[in-house]
């Protein structure tokens, strides 16, 4: 890609919708911290754990991101993990984040939900301050576990909404897909709902179209993540284009994850042409090779985007935002 082309891509304003703030770990960072708290890690260099990250499917990657998240004991270490990541989008022209957390990696290892809270709030805040890049906060539970477990959450992180309430206002669900359907939280979706917040789900990652219909009609999310398999159920890609869902997609971990084998095969440009409202993200950079700008050159040249496919996709970004955050400014 030529130097004048990505000037343009990277100055598009664009919207991160799917990014898991512990995907952002690079492998130094995870060196660093386990060094700060005395973790030993099963590695002997940064180099040999970079080299680890060969994925076969999504449960291999989430088994090195649990394990690489285990270095986050302090405040301190959620407020470098973000600020750094934070950092790194800037140079990429993102002008707005909406971050996944899944405190129940930490809670399930005695590090306190206040401590995990606090540590990326203040970045987020400095962030803002810092290079003017809004955010929010989606707090998501993990699939795996029972329902239980994320009323659980749930009612552990209530007591800490008003001290977060210009940035956490979403929830999520995400980790292993299959044989977790959407169905099996709603009732903690309900509860969520509610409480006003913002639902989402991750569906049709793996997971079959059926999933992306649940999520949607028990779960009453406002976006789909991923969702690329929602191309198997028609009358579905129907439903997605007429309700204007987004679908935040994720091209890079897509390849990573072997959901597609080669970029080209991929299927976000036919889901745009077919009017569905497609946006690009990075889901886990640094385990799958790529922010949010690397997302976008790596599709603008699997499919030799048209300058107006790009400005779509990023204007589908910046449209699919929650439609109400807090300006801290006020
Ligand atoms: N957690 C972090 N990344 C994820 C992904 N791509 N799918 C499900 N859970 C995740
Ligand atoms: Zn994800």
């Amino acid at each position: 890609m030529n130097a004048e082309r990505l000037e343009f891509i990277r100055r598009l304003p664009k919207a991160e919708l799917h990014l898991h703030i512990e995907g952002t770990l690079e492998p130094e960072l995870i060196f660093r911290l386990a060094q700060r708290n005395g973790v030993i890690l099963p590695y002997p260099s940064i180099q040999a754990l970079r080299d680890a990250y060969e994925f076969t499917d999504l449960q291999s990657f989430l088994d090195l991101y649990y394990a690489g998240a285990a270095v986050l004991m302090t405040e301190a270490d959620f407020y470098d993990m973000t600020m750094a990541y934070l950092a790194r989008i800037a140079q990429d022209g993102v002008v707005h984040t909406e971050i996944m957390f899944d405190p129940q990696t930490h809670t399930e290892r005695g590090v306190p939900i206040a401590t995990v809270f606090a540590g990326i709030a203040r970045a987020l805040r400095e962030g803002y301050d810092t290079w003017g890049i809004t955010s929010c906060l989606i707090m998501s539970f993990l699939r795996h576990l029972s329902e239980e477990a994320a009323f659980e959450t749930l009612e552990q992180a209530l007591p800490l909404r008003e001290q977060y309430a210009d940035l956490w206002l979403g929830i999520g669900l995400d980790s292993g897909e299959q044989g977790n359907p959407p169905e099996k939280f709603e009732r903690v979706y309900a509860r969520c709902r509610e409480l006003g917040f913002y639902l989402v789900a991750h569906a049709g990652e793996e997971g079959p179209a059926a999933y992306v219909s649940s999520a949607l009609n028990r779960l009453n999310v406002i976006r789909i993540d991923h969702g690329v398999r929602s191309e198997e159920d028609p009358e579905l890609l129907k439903t997605l284009a007429a309700r204007k869902i987004p679908l935040t997609v994720c091209p890079l971990s897509n390849l990573k994850l072997k959901v597609v084998n080669n970029m080209r095969e991929h299927n976000l440009k036919r889901l745009l042409d077919q009017g569905l409202c497609v946006t690009i993200n990075s889901d886990d950079p640094a385990y799958f090779g790529g922010y949010l700008l690397d997302n976008y050159i790596a599709v603008a040249d699997a499919f030799a985007l048209s300058d107006e496919d790009l400005i779509t996709l990023a204007t589908n970004s910046m449209q699919s935002r929650f439609p109400v955050f807090l300006d801290r400014r006020s």
